[in-house]
């Protein structure tokens, strides 16, 4: 028997159940995981919520961690009991033990941490992806990055500036500016008190922005298009504030031939090449002390309500793990 965190019906964060259930033995092609460390991830509000549908009913919540294989199924060879692991696989995360397709799993070296593995797969692969494949950002670009202080938002900020680009954040308090301008960031525009908009004309003198690398989405439409200088890329990777609404394409000609992508990791790992090249890339940039991933916030799995209430209420900064 092991504990899980799962969801009966969608809803709130009290729709998430700390329950005991029972694991099979791991299938062909599987492994079983004994879980040390769970990351927090907006995506796994979006699936709470139903914003995001789970193909099954009730699911277990989450979409990254870290941990020791215990055991393994028929047909696999790559990985063995002992061996140190994370990955990145939709849903079934928030539980002491899982079993999990072998094919999506990394191993760890032993300079990083399970803790920092938990939170590197998901999102540590998304800003990989984002700065490197979606948009190269390469010394000299100007880029913006919303919610600088957020999961996301402090990997990518550090990231873009070890790659060379001038880098302005949105952040909404005061604290999470400092921490912005600590991890990265050139310039930070406190968003609730004023207009982004205006703030990044101002400090580009009226260039704007190669790039926006948008996780807001609703509350930052369509206000970060008119961040982005002729040609440039808007990006629009999430929803924390809620989707961003249809459009007509003729927006992206009226602000300048503007090109818009709304990417997802899953079409940027898809195969093992990928997926290895992303998290090799990734791990030797936190061993080499490109960058350094803030954890700052823990939690018990069986505060997983508490998690969601924090994230939700932008209480957190940088990323967050649940502890099994
Ligand atoms: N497409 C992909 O491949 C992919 C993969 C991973 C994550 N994502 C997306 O990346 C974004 C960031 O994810 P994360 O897990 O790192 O979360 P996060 O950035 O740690 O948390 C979300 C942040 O968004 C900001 N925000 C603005 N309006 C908000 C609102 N109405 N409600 C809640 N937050 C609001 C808050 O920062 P301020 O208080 O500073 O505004 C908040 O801290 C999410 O949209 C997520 O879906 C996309």
């Amino acid at each position: 028997m092991i504990k899980a965190v799962r969801v009966h019906q969608v809803g709130g964060p009290d729709a998430m159940v700390y329950e005991t259930i029972e694991l099979p033995p791991p299938a062909a092609g599987e492994v079983r995981i004994k879980q040390n460390a769970i990351g927090l991830n907006f995506i796994d509000v979006y699936f709470r919520t139903g914003l995001y549908k789970a193909p099954t009913m009730p699911f277990i919540c989450g979409n990254e961690a870290a941990g020791e294989v215990v055991s393994v199924g028929p047909g696999v060879t790559h990985f063995h009991p002992g061996d140190r692991v994370a990955y990145y696989f939709n849903l079934g995360a928030y539980a002491t033990e899982r079993n999990i397709p072998a094919e999506k799993l990394v191993k760890l070296p032993d300079r990083i941490t399970d803790e920092q593995g938990a939170v590197l797969m998901l999102k540590g692969l998304t800003v990989w992806y984002l700065l490197h494949k979606t948009f190269k950002v390469e010394p000299g670009h100007r880029v913006l990055i919303h919610a600088a202080a957020g999961g996301i938002g402090l990997l990518a900020c550090q990231w873009a500036k070890a790659l060379g680009a001038h880098v302005i954040g949105t952040v909404s308090t005061q604290a999470k500016a400092d921490l912005a301008l600590a991890n990265g960031c050139d310039h930070v525009i406190n968003y609730a008190e004023e207009d982004f908009v205006a703030r990044v004309k101002q400090i580009s003198r009226n260039e704007l922005c190669d790039v926006v690398y948008d996780g807001v989405g609703k509350t930052t439409f369509p206000g970060s298009l008119a961040c982005i200088k002729p040609r440039g890329l808007f990006v629009s990777f999430g929803n924390a504030s809620g989707p961003v609404p249809p459009f007509a394409l003729t927006e992206l000609n009226n602000h300048g031939s503007l090109f818009a992508t709304r990417p997802k990791l899953n079409d940027y790992v898809g195969t093992r090449k990928e997926l290895l090249e992303g998290a090799d890339t990734l791990f030797s940039a936190v061993i080499d002390g490109k960058l350094h991933v803030p954890i700052n916030h823990a939690y018990a799995l069986k505060d997983a309500g508490k998690a969601h209430r924090d994230l939700e209420g932008r209480l957190t900064t940088g990323a967050s793990i649940l502890r099994p």
